[in-house]
């Protein structure tokens, strides 16, 4: 035990952040309750009204809907009038917790967040056993929240701002390019290159199946032909003179990213483009003390490291690996051209070329 007093200042500064997280935490579940019984967006159409009405609209029951809507108010995720008894939702309120496919709406993270204490007794058990545990041994609530997490940034970001910043990549996509997507998960990122770029031929790789289903279910909802998905690792994706290939989010969550890194070089054309979207982060622990790096280490302690870990060579890059590491990567793969294109405050994008 330290000998060290307690500061008081410090002690309360911390725990009235403590007490804000515990907040979160049961916040969070609550926020994926309502969005899976579709209470915010019932609230948000229907505008204030009592509990009594909203359960009417919705079909929950009355009395947990009415302990719901407090937890909701307390929190502030839902507007309270004391006056009249009843409940509303703001625009601001509408926009985190109901406007689904929109980069506002948070629900996605809360899935994702939701999905990792799903599965608590097995992150404690390889915490504490230093065991491996493969991307399939998460629940499928992970695989959804992972894709409805990321979807909205890549529907904001990809089109408009991350092709462009690459050298010539847009033009090639327009005219009709030959595209890999490596690690596709369910494929929305895959698919919206498909419906930008129709001249296009867009390729799908993830090892993991069910995702791959998925994907291929999507892509034939949304009638697209000049798309394919296949489950494969990321050494071992087919075909070869790729224009472009793209790795979303994945490629730190890889064994052997640097072997994969160089089957992607060995499959480009001598004028291809590898990009490379990672979560953003600075190049150190010590400059990367901040909200997102806790966010995204912590998701890196129950899923990247142990997926990687899950894999030949074991890397184990974590999600907050930074720039220097990730072109490090990149150039043992032989790569020789890496750069930071473009970044949005959540990820950074690299462009190499051979
Ligand atoms: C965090 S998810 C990102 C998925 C998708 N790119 C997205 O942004 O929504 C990481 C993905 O990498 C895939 N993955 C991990 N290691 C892989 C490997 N060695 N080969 C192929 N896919 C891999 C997983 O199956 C998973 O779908």
């Amino acid at each position: 035990m330290s000998d060290q007093a307690i500061n008081d200042d410090k002690f309360n500064a911390l725990l009235g952040k403590v007490m804000g997280d515990v907040g979160g935490a049961i916040g969070l579940l609550m926020a994926y309750m309502g969005d899976q019984a579709g209470v915010y967006k019932a609230l948000e159409s229907t505008g204030p009204c009592s509990h009594e009405y909203l359960a009417k609209k919705t079909g929950v029951d009355a009395r947990y809907l009415r302990e719901w809507l407090s937890a909701n108010a307390a929190a502030g995720y839902v507007d309270y009038d004391a006056g009249n008894d009843t409940f509303s939702l703001s625009p601001e309120q509408a926009a985190i917790f109901s406007h689904e496919g929109e980069p506002t709406c948070m629900q996605g993270f809360f899935q994702s967040v939701v999905a990792q204490y799903e599965e608590h007794e097995t992150a404690v058990d390889v915490f504490k056993t230093g065991r491996p545990r493969p991307w399939s041994e998460h629940s499928p609530c992970c695989f959804c929240g992972t894709d409805r997490f990321f979807r909205p940034g890549y529907a904001a970001n990809l089109v408009q701002n991350w092709i462009p910043a690459l050298d010539g990549v847009e033009a090639k996509l327009n005219a009709g390019a030959k595209v890999g997507d490596i690690g596709c998960g369910l494929g929305s990122s895959t698919i919206l290159l498909a419906q930008t770029y129709p001249n296009s031929r867009i390729y799908g790789f993830d090892f993991h199946g069910p995702s791959i289903e998925k994907a291929k279910e999507k892509a034939k909802e949304a009638g697209l032909t000049n798309i394919e998905f296949h489950e494969v690792t990321a050494k071992n994706f087919p075909g070869d003179d790729y224009d472009f290939i793209c790795i979303f989010d994945a490629l730190h969550d890889m064994g052997d990213p640097v072997g994969a890194a160089a089957h992607i070089k060995d499959s480009l054309n001598a004028d291809g483009t590898f990009m490379v979207v990672e979560p953003l982060a600075a190049d150190t622990l010590g400059e990367n003390l901040n909200l997102l790096a806790a966010i995204f280490y912590g998701f890196s302690t129950t899923i990247c490291v142990p997926t990687s870990k899950a894999q030949e060579v074991g890397l184990a890059l974590g999600a907050q690996a930074g720039e220097k590491r990730i072109s490090d990567v990149l150039k043992q793969a032989g790569f020789g051209r890496v750069h930071r294109a473009t970044e949005t405050p959540t990820n950074m994008v690299l462009e190499a070329r051979k």
